[in-house]
């Protein structure tokens, strides 16, 4: 068979080194891809003005599938300073490649999964009853919605008079806000649309349907932000009793979920909520499985586009070690998470199973999962570099 095609997205910092080892781990396990290159990231801002050039988007708009490491941002004053002498003053703003792919592939669909593995030293602890010790696995799929909700860019501060006159239609907001001088006024507005709803509500009922979870849990606020808390809840609702009835539906408002979330988290299966609500879901729950170093994600747009990366950044202190420290799994993880999409099961299982026998086993174990601050000095100490964390996880698969 021909390999498969993957545009390959190594963007900054450790972004490329994370990619790197992924793709061995893939080889290794007889994935047989060929890898396009992509430019992306502020070396393409700072030469070419552009941190996602076209030619890029034209690449994953002909494969499809991308697997990304990660960019860095900068705040605009300092991106302008680091732009390329002949392109200072030309007009060029910086704006964030990631948000831009997103954008222009309309990737609406974010999911990222909270798996705890066995032995991994970061795993969340409690304290039960009698005062044991308890380590609950979490397994939870955070389902996001991906373009919408306050991330929309739809904003304004001090609003132009036909937007102030329609928020003067509203009896809520001349009651509350009616006397407030409108250069006062900053006001984000929290847009959802019934079918990008449907569709973050449909990928994880049947994302629980594939993969074997009993429940779908709707992470919102609908008894306060009626309209679009209350539209993802209502819609979710009918779904489940129209199309997923074997699968358990509950609704869970985000404060509350975040204190749950040291209670009971092994209680919660699939999570789905808007963009702001599921960017804080994720991360939480993130947090218990290891963090950074863990979590892995993937997008995917309404016509067959699909990104998969790590949660974390390029890390730029990380960047420039002779020996790189940087734990690979999350990036390892975001390959798996594109393999189950691809339908390689096999390699998907056999890679998956290599790197929970590298944590139980303990033996290798990167800076941030031996609990050390990232520094050269920690190779020296007992840590694994990324590439011994690799190579270990290669060495297992068999
Ligand atoms: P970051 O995720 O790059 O790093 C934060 C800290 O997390 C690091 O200093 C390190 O201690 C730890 N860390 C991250 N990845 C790790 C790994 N694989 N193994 C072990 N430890 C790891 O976030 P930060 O420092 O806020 O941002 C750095 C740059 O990355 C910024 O320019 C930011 O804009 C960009 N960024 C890019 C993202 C992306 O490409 N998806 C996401 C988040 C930030
Ligand atoms: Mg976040």
């Amino acid at each position: 068979m021909a390999p498969r095609k993957i545009v390959a997205l190594p963007g900054d910092g450790i972004g490329a080194i994370v990619l790197h080892q992924a793709i061995r781990v893939l080889d290794a396990a007889g994935f047989n891809a060929e890898y396009i290159h992509g430019d992306i990231g502020w070396e393409f801002w700072c030469k070419e003005g552009n941190p996602l050039p076209e030619r890029t988007l034209e690449l994953i708009r002909e494969h499809k599938i991308a697997l990304f490491g990660a960019i860095t941002s900068k705040p605009n004053e300092e991106a302008k300073a680091e732009l390329d002498h002949s392109l200072q003053g030309k007009g060029f703003i910086y704006s964030s490649p990631i948000v831009g792919l997103r954008q222009y592939f309309n990737l609406d669909i974010c999911v990222r999964p909270c798996k705890s593995y066995k032995g991994n030293p970061l795993n969340f602890i409690r304290r039960g009853r009698n005062n044991v010790i308890e380590e609950p696995m979490v397994d939870v799929v955070i389902f996001r919605q991906n373009t919408e909700c306050l991330y929309s860019g739809v904003e304004w501060t001090n609003p132009p008079e036909n937007v102030y006159k329609a928020l003067l239609s509203h009896p809520r907001f001349r009651e509350n806000f009616g006397e407030v001088p409108v250069n006062e006024l900053s006001v984000s507005t929290r847009i959802f649309t019934r079918k990008a709803t449907e569709r973050i509500l449909t990928a994880a009922f049947e994302h629980a349907v594939k993969h074997g979870y009993r429940s779908v849990t709707v992470c919102e606020k609908p008894n306060v932000v009626r309209e679009t808390s209350g539209l993802m809840w209502k819609l979710a609702k009918e779904m489940q009793k129209n199309r997923f009835p074997s699968i358990k539906l509950n609704n869970t408002n985000i404060d509350a979920q975040m204190m749950w979330l040291t209670k009971n988290p092994e209680d919660y299966d699939v999570i789905v909520a808007g963009n702001m609500f599921g960017d804080i879901a994720s991360d939480g729950f993130a947090g218990l499985i290891g963090g950074l170093g863990f979590a892995c994600s993937a997008q995917f747009s309404e016509d067959g586009i699909a990104v998969f990366e790590p949660t974390h950044g390029s890390a730029p202190k990380y960047a420039d070690y002779s020996v790189p420290i940087v734990n690979p799994v999350a990036m390892i993880e975001s390959a798996c998470m594109m393999l189950d999409y691809l339908g390689e099961t096999e390699i998907y299982s056999r890679i998956r199973k290599a790197v929970a026998d590298v944590i139980l086993e303990g033996k290798v174990r990167t800076y941030d999962m031996m609990k050390m601050s990232g520094r050269p000095e920690v190779i020296g100490e007992g840590a694994a570099s990324t590439v011994q964390m690799t190579d270990a996880i290669i060495d297992r698969l068999g």
